[in-house]
């Protein structure tokens, strides 16, 4: 196999979902004379948060959906955010609501996401939500870890007892990804930064989703030859110009592409690969979420993935 044919095109898989789910978006408009709708709230002005909730509510513009943007001051009180989401859990024309995270120190973002109506939770963050993933009763899966569900099914089909290893532990990511993979019958074992010898672990993995936000901690020597990679981190490395001034830097992903392209079967890079996908995810999410405000049937055109 040639290296091209190694690298996976995240880009692809998000236009391909988005091409499924837009037939979803447009019959919603044709039977109830507006968009599906999807508000994002913003607290403070980290710079990646900012360009992720750009490119939220740009991809959700561009595909039938009606996005708005709540941007509240780093100082802002909990108990003014918590108003801000009351009201839009009140609002009937508001399908989705997504708390960009992380949120400042002084607010608790477990009480937040509590707030969040769970039938708006467009994230699957809240705790009825991630019940429900782990009941094998899903309502609303997160993003991301959907998303890498959806690029290993089309790239390797049945991933029935294959081996998962998983490396990071939280919330989003880690866990909800062990409970989708637990559900396709793959044995998963999940690591972390307590973790003694994650080698061993990791070298034993036919799937390896790598979501620690580390930069490039995951070289060749944690790789297992023909595994399928899956780089959920991004990261940016400031970089020096020859005055020592510091431009935007580069992307890098959590595992170091150039010497694990070498060794594995298949890898999402970064930028490119699991990015693109999370937003296509959030969008599937906020059609469903429209038609369940409306009390009607969504098909489930993820069926064949979980
Ligand atoms: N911050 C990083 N990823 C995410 C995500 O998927 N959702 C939210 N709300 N915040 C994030």
């Amino acid at each position: 196999m040639t290296i091209i044919n190694k690298i996976i095109d995240g880009k692809m898989y998000a236009r391909k979902l988005l091409e499924e789910i837009y037939p979803l978006s447009k019959g919603f408009l044709d039977n109830f004379n507006r968009k599906p709708s999807l508000t994002v709230i913003q607290v403070g002005d980290n710079p990646a948060s900012r360009i992720y909730v750009k490119n939220k509510i740009l991809t959700a513009k561009k595909n039938g959906i009606e996005s708005k943007e709540i941007l509240l001051a780093s100082d802002v009180s909990e108990d003014e955010l918590i108003h801000h989401i009351s009201i839009l859990n009140k609002n009937e024309n508001v399908d989705g609501i997504l708390v960009q995270l992380p949120l400042p120190k002084h607010i608790s973002e477990k009480k937040i996401i509590n707030i969040i109506d769970s039938s708006k939770d467009v994230d699957g963050f809240h705790p009825i939500n991630l019940g429900k993933l782990f009941m094998g009763d899903s309502k609303f899966i997160p993003c991301t870890p959907l998303g890498c569900l959806y690029i290993l099914k089309h790239e390797i089909g049945d991933i029935k007892g294959k081996n998962a290893v998983i490396v990071g532990r939280s919330n989003i990511v880690g866990k909800p990804m062990a409970s989708l993979l637990l559900s396709s019958d793959c044995s998963v074992t999940i690591t972390h930064s307590r973790t003694k010898n994650i080698q061993e672990h990791t070298r034993k993995a036919d799937i390896l989703i790598v979501a620690v936000g580390i930069p490039e901690m995951i070289d060749e020597k944690f790789i297992k030859p023909g595994a399928i990679v899956i780089d959920v981190g991004i990261n940016r490395l400031e970089t020096k110009t020859r005055d020592n001034i510091s431009n935007k830097g580069v992307l890098v992903g959590d595992v170091k592409f150039e010497k694990v392209l070498k060794i594995a079967k298949k890898i999402t890079p970064v930028p490119g690969g699991v990015g693109p996908m999370t937003i296509a995810c959030l969008m599937h999410n906020t059609i469903k979420a429209a038609y369940i405000n409306k009390k009607i049937d969504f098909v489930n055109v993820l069926e064949g993935i979980l």
